[in-house]
């Protein structure tokens, strides 16, 4: 792949909303790193991309993000193999209506949905800080304004619930991108958050009654092609350059919860999620590098 090329890198692309995300950018030529874990059909969607598009420039890289250790590797054979990242695109995740733990012992929800976001942003920050204009896009989710952060138990080993779980998760995700922004605020990186819709993907297509309430709404929801639309605007559109720290829905500004804004919170949940993923001196050096002074108390 040609490091002239600028390249994107898209979590969760076997399907759904990044893999809709993905059909875009690819259609527009651009480079694609797309993760998704080697047991899905990550690898065949590539393929096929590549035909339909005549992109060439489109891989996988299997990782199951909600392993810490998958995380890291996954961030290692990035930066070994691809030259440049111009936009970080955090979009894989899920709800689980049942609770389940990870390799590493956490809840999945907080796992994957919000401890990959923040290491991998982490681990890939100092090839995006290379790039003239980066981007970092988070997929949230209005799910975001009923969301409690329990830090007495982000792992909610008590009365755990799905949507308690992926409440937690998504406002996790809005909370991340304010405080991102405002340490990244002295360079070009813009970092946004969004909710995309409710969107008949494969999201809680498992077991439980939230699952079969989902599947009989599908009908009325957003194709994957329009619940992309968000992510693809925030991620190569030129009307949002420069724009950072915000959350959007339908490509316009919106609001998030009063929650998400509490800065006192934020730096909490930032210090307990940076010691739950065991962020090393070196994994925080090129973000510590760049944080304005003011701001170094909240790391
Ligand atoms: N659908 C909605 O209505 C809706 C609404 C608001 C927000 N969102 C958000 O949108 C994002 C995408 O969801 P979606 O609706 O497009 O869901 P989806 O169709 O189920 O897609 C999820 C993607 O994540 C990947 N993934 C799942 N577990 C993974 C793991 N452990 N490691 C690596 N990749 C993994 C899946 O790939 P493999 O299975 O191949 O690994 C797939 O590519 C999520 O963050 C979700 O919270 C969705």
């Amino acid at each position: 792949m040609t490091d002239s090329l600028e390249t994107f890198l898209v979590t969760g692309a076997s399907s759904g909303i990044g893999l809709g995300t993905v059909r875009v950018l690819a259609g527009q030529g651009k480079a694609v790193v797309m993760i998704s874990r080697g047991s899905g059909p990550g690898a065949e969607v590539a393929e096929t991309l590549r035909r339909e598009t005549g992109n060439p420039n489109l891989h996988h890289l299997p990782a199951d993000l909600s392993s810490l250790s998958e995380v890291r590797r996954a961030a290692a054979e990035f930066n070994e193999r691809f030259g440049r990242l111009d936009v970080l695109v955090n979009n894989a995740g899920a709800f689980f209506g049942e609770r389940k733990t990870t390799a590493d012992g956490f809840e999945m929800t907080f796992a994957l949905n919000h401890l990959s976001y923040f290491l991998l942003t982490h681990l890939v920050l100092e090839k995006l800080l290379q790039s003239p204009a980066p981007r970092i896009v988070n997929v949230a989710s209005r799910a975001e304004s009923f969301g409690r952060i329990h830090l007495d138990d982000p792992m909610l080993s008590r009365g755990y619930s799905g949507w308690k779980a992926y409440g937690q998760s998504k406002l996790a995700n809005v909370m991340f991108t304010y405080q991102l922004a405002r340490l990244l605020a002295e360079t070009p990186v813009t970092v946004n958050a969004l909710h995309p819709g409710t969107v008949a993907t494969g999201f809680g297509s498992g077991e439980g009654v939230a699952s079969r309430v989902l599947k009989l709404a599908r009908p009325f929801f957003k194709t994957p092609a329009q619940g992309a639309q968000t992510v693809v605007y925030l991620a190569a559109s030129p009307s949002v350059a420069g724009v950072s720290g915000r959350y959007f829905i339908d490509q316009k500004p919106a609001s998030s919860s009063a929650r998400s804004h509490d800065r006192a919170a934020q730096g909490r949940l930032w210090r307990t999620t940076s010691e739950l993923v065991g962020l090393g001196e070196t994994e925080a050096a090129p973000l510590r590098l760049v944080v304005p002074e003011q701001e170094r108390v909240n790391l």
